[in-house]
């Protein structure tokens, strides 16, 4: 095992931004895997994992203990009768699984094509777009106990998946190495009703047939016009999430701003994009002096152009976040994961 000491985080975040870890270890397969846990544990010393590093954000700290970064691949098919389980390892790119999945023609990731990360990271925050979450497919996870290096299978409804959000980013936050994830998917179509921007392209460009591969063409070309490549610009996506208000706290916004987008939520509630809260405050396109700005063609995408600390990156969060309380008494949420 191949452990390098007092490491940079900067190159494991898609942020750029963060301290050093005293001790970081890539790994290929599941043996390495339990070896780099036995190793972390008989020097009591905290482990972290991470993916492609697109969905969190290292602070300034030196990490006190073991980085683990997961480079396994493997991605299998199961063909039952109408029905494909797709077994993938976790440390595969997110983006090669959807496509390897859409070249057999089968439903059920093809909207979220494009998404920076690896499939281990996709159940942590239950990744969703244009109309598909990974809730709706997601059949059983493996994960090995990065205390015990106890090996557990978690099945879907286990998982407690909700809007960005799951067991293991919330009370489990940093309890388990996700091995590999197993989807069930369908050869066939996406159903309508399509998510309003796809809708729009699909028909702009008279696109009539919607087989996998044309929604993931399409969902690819609406996120590279409208999100920054995170190979490119320093971001990590969407870095709050869509608040969730009363139908009477949205009465009281909607009277002052008639104009305002919103979702009616599966509770009753009202989600409005954070996208516009942002805009409206006039953060689109924004340039901190410090270095830090929100991307030119979505205010939601928080963007690292040229800081080098992550005190930087919360002086924005912190401005956003009281511009917006005191504008609209809404607090936003952080959406990527802050180690
Ligand atoms: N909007 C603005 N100004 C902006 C950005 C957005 O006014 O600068 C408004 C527009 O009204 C637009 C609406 O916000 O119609 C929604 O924008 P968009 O379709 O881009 O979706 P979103 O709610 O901002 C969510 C996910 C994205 C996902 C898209 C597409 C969250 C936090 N984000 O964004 O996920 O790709 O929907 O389904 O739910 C991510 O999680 O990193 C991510 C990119």
């Amino acid at each position: 095992m191949n452990v390098r000491e007092n490491v940079s985080l900067i190159d494991y975040s898609t942020m750029r931004l963060g301290g050093r870890t005293n001790y970081l270890v890539e790994v290929t397969d599941i043996k390495q895997v339990l070896d780099a846990i036995d190793w972390a544990a008989s020097r009591e010393l905290p482990v972290l994992v991470v993916g492609s590093g697109s969905n969190l954000v290292f602070t300034d700290r030196q990490f006190p203990g073991l980085v683990i970064i997961n480079k396994t691949r493997g991605i299998e098919f199961y063909d039952e009768a109408n029905e494909v389980l797709v077994k993938s390892a976790s440390g595969e790119n997110w983006d090669n699984l959807v496509e390897a999945t859409t070249k057999k023609e089968l439903t059920g990731i093809e909207a979220l094509s494009a998404i920076p990360g690896t499939v281990g990271a996709a159940p942590v925050q239950n990744i969703g777009a244009y109309g598909q979450e990974l809730s709706d497919t997601l059949q059983e996870l493996k994960a090995i106990n990065i205390r015990s290096g106890k090996q557990k299978t978690f099945f879907a409804k286990d998982c407690r998946l909700s809007y960005r959000s799951s067991r293991f980013k919330r009370a489990e936050h940093g309890d388990w190495f996700i091995v590999s994830v197993t989807l069930k998917l369908k050869k066939g179509q996406m159903e309508p009703p399509y998510y309003r921007s796809l809708e729009s392209y699909l028909s702009e460009n008279k696109i009539n047939d919607r087989s996998p591969t044309n929604i993931r063409k399409a969902v690819t070309s609406i996120r590279h016009t409208k999100l920054p490549d995170p190979s490119k610009v320093s971001n990590t996506g969407s870095f709050f999430k869509n608040p969730v208000i009363s139908p009477v706290d949205f009465e009281k916004i909607k009277f002052k701003n008639p104009g305002i987008p919103n979702f009616s939520n599966s509770d009753g509630n009202v989600k409005i994009p954070a996208g516009w809260l942002i805009e409206s405050i006039g953060y689109k396109g924004y340039r901190h002096v410090n270095g830090m700005g929100t991307y030119d063609n979505h205010a939601l995408v928080l963007v690292n152009y040229q800081a080098k600390r992550y005190a930087d990156l919360a002086e924005i969060v912190e401005e956003i976040q009281s511009n917006i309380m005191d504008k609209f008494n809404i607090m936003l949420e952080v959406e990527p994961e802050i180690v």
